[in-house]
């Protein structure tokens, strides 16, 4: 079936990005991108240097397709019901309450978007989750589907994004895989084959692997699930380093060099962030424990442990560096996004080292290049344990790095490369999240 309408619900990160490769790369498709959240929408129409999230490449894929085969909407019924494919790429949190509140997935952006398909639907419908999800939801969204509208056939299809931030673009053109789940029926089949076609318009065939779909929507988990592990790897071994004079640099580069083992994702840090690789991994270990598999949940449980002891361990050598008290000390906070390249500071570590550090009565002076003043704002004041905190004169963001040239001591934690050209005009004291085994280095900002 070649498919000429495509609606996908969700217009964050992952949903934006996605459909205007698809736009791009398919210009007799009309793709429509709907959202419940009408500032989103608004932004998306906006000026494309106000678009609601940066990423590299991303304005000029959208100056192409918008409005010629990409849009982007409030008329979710519409939408939904002109089309013949529906991406859900909708937000999948962990669960702040209810049953495996802190550790499983909140499916509920995912079940409103599968009752909304199946109201506002009157012809049959492929849909695909490209929201990443616990294995077997499928089951779950078939039969909201199957429930609320009897008449038409739904084929439900698995299709994982694999896209980091920051490289998001990139990602798209070039991806390692497309992985693509669904039933081993006739219509499954079907269906798989669609889109397959889709992403063959530029992804070479061998690069997209079909298979079914619970596989598929493990591989997701478990791909982000693995990456992680590797940098919780490295920074536990970064403790070590420490306390023996090893360079945990020089240890990442010779374990890298085994080609079995492999150089990416080696790279010691203050901690891994961004939205999923935590909440992904907590995912499955409720699943796993959910299956009875304590030891394998216990064993995953760890990636995530070591993560918040790297970053405590972080501030506390701030804190030892002042003998406990930072009353006084104005730190300066190069960095607020969870990694470069992006706006983004969903479980960005800074979030939880400058919250440890304030509490200790530090004063700081916070600097992102490309964070907004009121996402720094909203993240202390909704984030912090201690509500009310911004109000507090305490509490200073810049938006020039020279700005920060005061402060008594540096905190580097993303790794913008405005932050290695930095003018030596006079020596300051860094703790470097970027080069966790060389603290304490001179540093300075310029004049
Ligand atoms: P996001 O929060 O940036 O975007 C989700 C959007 O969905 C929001 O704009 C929200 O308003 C909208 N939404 C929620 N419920 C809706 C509904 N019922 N109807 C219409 N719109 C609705 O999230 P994201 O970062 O794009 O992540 C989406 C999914 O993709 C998650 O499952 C995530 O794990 C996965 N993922 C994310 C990344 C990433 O880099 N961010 C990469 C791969 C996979
Ligand atoms: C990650 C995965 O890389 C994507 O494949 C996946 O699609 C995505 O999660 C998702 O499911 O959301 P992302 O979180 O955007 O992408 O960014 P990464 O490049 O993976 O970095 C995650 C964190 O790990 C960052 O804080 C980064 O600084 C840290 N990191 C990464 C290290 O500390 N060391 C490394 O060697 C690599």
């Amino acid at each position: 079936m070649q498919i000429k309408n495509i609606c996908c619900i969700g217009a964050g990160y992952v949903g934006g990005p996605t459909m205007a490769v698809i736009a791009l790369k398919c210009p007799d498709i009309k793709i429509t991108i709907v959202d419940v959240n009408p500032t989103k929408i608004k932004a998306w129409n906006g000026p494309l240097s106000e678009l609601p999230i940066y990423e590299p490449g991303l304005s000029d894929v959208i100056k192409e397709t918008r409005g010629r085969n990409l849009f982007f909407s409030d008329d979710i019924a519409g939408s939904i019901e002109k089309a013949e494919m529906i991406f859900m790429a909708v937000n999948t949190p962990t669960k702040t309450e209810g049953e495996g509140a802190g550790m499983a997935a909140d499916l509920s952006y995912v079940e409103a978007c599968a009752r909304d398909i199946a109201k506002y639907s009157k012809s049959n419908k492929i849909v695909i989750e490209k929201s990443t999800l616990p294995v077997r939801t499928a089951e779950k969204i078939k039969e909201i589907l199957e429930k609320e509208s009897t008449d038409i056939h739904f084929e439900i299809l698995s299709n994982p994004e694999f896209l980091a931030e920051g490289t998001a673009i990139e990602d798209l053109f070039k991806s390692d895989r497309v992985l693509i789940g669904g039933d081993d029926t006739a219509s499954g089949q079907k269906a798989i084959k669609s889109l397959v076609n889709i992403y063959a318009n530029w992804i070479p065939k061998e690069k997209i692997l079909t298979t079914n779909i619970w596989s598929s929507e493990l591989a997701k988990l478990a791909s982000n699930a693995f990456l992680a592990q590797r940098v919780s790897s490295i920074n536990s071994l970064s403790a070590l380093c420490e306390k023996t004079g090893a360079n945990v640099d020089e240890l990442s580069k010779a374990i890298g060099m085994d080609h079995r083992i492999g150089s990416k994702f080696l790279k010691a840090s203050v901690g891994f962030g961004g939205s999923c690789f935590q909440k992904d991994i907590l995912n499955l270990v409720y699943l796993c424990k959910f299956y009875g598999l304590n030891e394998v949940a216990d064993y995953w449980h760890q990636v995530v442990k070591i993560n918040d002891y790297q970053k405590e361990r972080f501030a506390q050598k701030v804190i030892d560096y002042f003998d406990g008290n930072l009353a006084g000390k104005r730190i300066g906070f190069l960095g607020w996004a969870f990694k470069a390249n992006t706006s983004d500071t969903r479980e960005s570590a800074s979030i939880k080292v400058s919250e440890i550090l304030y509490k200790h009565g530090a004063s700081l002076s916070i600097y992102d290049p490309k964070v907004k003043y009121e996402t720094i704002v909203n993240d202390i004041e909704n984030l912090w344990e201690t509500k009310g905190s911004f109000k507090d004169k305490r509490i200073n963001i810049v938006d020039k790095l020279i700005s920060t040239s005061q402060c008594d001591v540096f905190v580097i934690l993303t790794e913008w490369e405005e932050f290695e050209q930095v003018d030596i005009a006079d020596t300051k004291v860094i703790f470097d999240g970027r080069n966790i085994n060389q603290n304490q280095n001179k540093f300075s900002i310029g004049k």
